[in-house]
Order: C-alpha cells, then structure tokens, then sequence
C-alpha cells in the first residue's frame, strides 16, 4: 500500500507543478484545475520595474515611491489584477478600471462615475499617468490621501464606489483561487492582508508612466525644456513657448514628468463652490484649492477639472486666456502685478499653438500598451 501511496503524492505533485508551468499567455480556460484559468498573464512577467526611462524623467527627482515599496514585476501584476477585479465591489460589477479607463489616461470620459449601486462620486474621477512624479505625495483633488499606498483602499471601502469592508475585501481575495499564486509570487506567500494588497496597487499605479509621446522623443534630443524640439512643428514650438513663457501653464503643470507645486486655485469659480484642499486641511487659505493635475495624455482625459464642467481642451484654454476668476485663493501666477486675474489676450493662431502642443503629450503606446489592459478572460 506505502509505496502506491507515495507514488500517487509523487504524480499529483507532478501534475500541480506542470499546471503552473504550462499557464501561457492564452491562460488555460479549459482545465478547471488551472488557478491562474481565469486570467490572461504572460509567462514572464511584464517588465514594470525596469521600464526605459528617458533621463528627462529620471532627472527631475520627484518619486514618490517609498523605500518599503518599490516596484517589482510581481508585484505590479499583483496590482494590475486586483485593478481589473469586480470581485472587490459588494456586488461584483465595479473595478477601479471601471473609473480608470487605461485608453483615457485612466480616467473616466464621463463628468461623474458611479459606483456600485448607481450612485455617484462626488468629483470628476483623475488620470492616473505620472502619479508616480507628483512631488507633493498627497492623492485625491483635495488631497486627503497622504499617500497613494493609503489612497488606493479607500475607493474599496467607499460606500458609493465599492463598498466593501476591509475584511470583506480580504474575504474576496482569499475566495479566488488566482489570489495565491500571485500572492506568493509577489510577497513570497499566500497571506492575505490589507497592507499587501495596498501595496500591490500602489506599485501597479506607479508603474503607470508615460515616457512615449512626440513631447519625450524631442526632449530626449535637445537639452532644456525650453529649446526648440527638432521633431516639433512650428506651431508645436510656438505652443511650447507658450505653455512655458507668458501663459505660466509650466509653473503648475510641469510636463517632462509631472511636477507640480502642490495644491493652487486656478480660478475656475469666484467663490468657493467645492472646499477642495480647505475641506481636508486645517490651513484657511487653501479653501478652493485643487491637485494640480499631471497634462500627460491630457488629450485622452475629457472631461477636464474636478467637476469634469469643461468638455474640450479649447474650453480649458479659453478659461486661462479670458476667464479665470479673482477666487481670494487665486494663485499668484493667475494674477497680474496689480492683482486682477490675468488676461492673457492670446490670438487664435496662439490658442491654436497650445492646443497643439498640449497634444504632442499624447502617448499612444501607453494607451494601448497590454500591460495596462484588462487580464480577465471574459
Ligand atoms: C466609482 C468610480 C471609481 C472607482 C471604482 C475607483 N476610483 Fe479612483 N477615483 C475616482 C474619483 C471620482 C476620484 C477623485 C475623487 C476625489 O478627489 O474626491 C479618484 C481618484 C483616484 C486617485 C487619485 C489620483 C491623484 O492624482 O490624486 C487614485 C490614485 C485612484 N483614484 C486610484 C483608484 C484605485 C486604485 C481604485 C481601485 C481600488 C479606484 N481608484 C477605484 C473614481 C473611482
Ligand atoms: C497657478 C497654477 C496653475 C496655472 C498657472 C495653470 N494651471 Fe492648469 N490647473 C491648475 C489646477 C489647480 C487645476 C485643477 C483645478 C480644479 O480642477 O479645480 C488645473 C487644471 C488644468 C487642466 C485640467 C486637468 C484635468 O485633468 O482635468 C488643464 C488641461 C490645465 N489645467 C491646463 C493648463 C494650461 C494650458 C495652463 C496655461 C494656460 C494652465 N493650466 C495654467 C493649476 C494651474
């Protein structure tokens, strides 16, 4: 009887083993046993980690990934799954994909999202791209989040959004047979805890930059920012001194990664209509005040401001050029020297040249790139 014993241990241990490594990229839909069936993963996986950086990103100094969480290929497919995962929504028909869409800059063509029961979020839902490079740390358009390892479980726990506990969404996690693998893949076991799952989000959101557009191939080849971009049109160049020069976009917007100066009216409203940043912070003068939102793939990302109020990129510009408002918060760079909210005056064939050059920051291999899409089979 002991040596058959053995023997049959011996070949279901061989079986499991060959299962594991025969999962390809079409997945194994058909073998039920397959724990990993239900998800379409490269045998390899993605290279997250180590993606080519251009020295015009590395150089400006602004992660925010913290020592205890860097990126791992593991580990952001970790994340990448739980991303696309309605099985963290109460009822299973909400991922943070479906407020995050990876061919609109992770963000959400429609003004507000809604959540699992219908209802809807209270602000525009935010692009995801460089969150990496935001050099102030906080998440949110308010800021709430002190940093996107605590952001990323608060969407879970939101009542309108997913409306999960953490113990349920720990209770999800253990439920599905793909948690384990990928689990022990990343961290080195199967537990289930909230501090990994954070982390995998984490390191899956910062993986998100985007290093391709027509914008990174002519920084690459000239030495500042400011220099004309040999692969630029006239009209892209004039765009570029425009954003850069008189208009002050680059003061709160920077665009060779996404370094912002932190939270700033921009003179959307006369009065506070939204607290922003004052709604979550003790400081008096930052009611009003908003993130200062990365301009990568800004062309993907309609609507646009927290309340999504503006449909096109034409309207933003108009704002800026004739509409900003003298909100008490208005930031420094929106006023003239005497005070009043600027008027920048630009002609047609100037608001033009924005508009082009706003969309020279479009990255289509990011927006199609496989590691960003869905790996369910559905
Ligand atoms: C129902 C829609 C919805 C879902 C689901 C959702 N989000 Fe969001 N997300 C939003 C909205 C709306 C905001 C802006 C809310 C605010 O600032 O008040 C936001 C903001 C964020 C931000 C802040 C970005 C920044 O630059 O500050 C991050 C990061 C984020 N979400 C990640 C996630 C992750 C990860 C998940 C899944 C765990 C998720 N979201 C699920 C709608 C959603
Ligand atoms: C003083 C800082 C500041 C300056 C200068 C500034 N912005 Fe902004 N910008 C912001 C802030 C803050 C927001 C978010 C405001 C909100 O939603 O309440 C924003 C939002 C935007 C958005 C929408 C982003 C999104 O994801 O919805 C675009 C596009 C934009 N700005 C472009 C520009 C351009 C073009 C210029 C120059 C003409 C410019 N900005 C100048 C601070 C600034």
């Amino acid at each position: 009887m002991r040596p058959l014993l053995i023997l049959t241990a011996f070949v279901m241990v061989l079986a499991a083993c060959k299962k594991e490594d025969s999962v390809t990229d079409s997945g194994t839909p058909n073998n039920p046993v397959d724990p990993l069936a239900a998800l379409n993963l490269p045998a390899t996986p993605y290279n997250y980690a180590n993606q080519p950086l251009p020295t015009h990103i590395l150089a400006v100094g602004a992660d925010n990934t913290p020592a205890n969480n860097p990126i791992t290929d593991d580990g952001a497919t970790l994340g990448r799954v739980l991303f696309f995962d309605q099985n963290l929504s109460i009822n299973r028909t909400i991922a943070c994909a479906s407020c995050h869409q990876s061919d609109k800059a992770f963000s959400d063509p429609r003004i507000k999202s809604t959540g699992h029961a219908g209802g809807l979020t209270g602000r525009h839902s935010m692009s995801l791209v460089n969150a990496r490079y935001y050099a102030n740390r906080r998440f949110f358009w308010d800021e709430r989040a002190a940093t996107l390892e605590d952001q990323v479980l608060r969407p879970i726990q939101d009542t309108v959004e997913m409306g999960l506990t953490l113990d349920q969404l720990l209770a999800r996690v253990r439920e599905q047979a793909y948690y384990p693998v990928l689990l022990t893949k990343a961290f080195g076991d199967t537990a289930v805890t909230s501090d990994r799952l954070s982390r995998a989000l984490a390191q899956y959101v910062r993986s998100m930059v985007s290093y391709q557009s027509k914008y990174d191939i002519g920084r690459a080849q000239v030495a500042a920012t400011g220099d004309p971009f040999p692969n630029f049109t006239m009209q892209e160049n004039m765009g570029k001194g425009i954003f850069n020069g008189p208009a002050t976009c680059a003061t709160c917007h920077g665009t060779d990664a996404h370094i912002a100066p932190g939270p700033r009216s921009n003179g959307l409203d006369a009065t506070t209509t939204d607290a922003g940043v004052g709604g979550s912070s003790a400081i008096p003068n930052q009611l009003g005040q908003f993130k200062s939102p990365s301009l990568r793939n800004i062309a993907l990302n309609a609507p646009y401001m927290h309340d999504g109020r503006f449909t096109t990129l034409e309207q933003v510009i108009e704002h800026y050029n004739s509409g900003v408002q003298d909100h008490p918060n208005l930031s420094p760079p929106l006023r003239t020297p005497g005070g009043t909210p600027i008027r920048l005056n630009l002609s047609v064939g100037q608001k033009a040249a924005l508009l082009a050059f706003l969309h020279t920051l479009s990255d289509n291999s990011f927006a199609t790139d496989p590691k960003f899409q869905d790996p369910f089979v559905r």
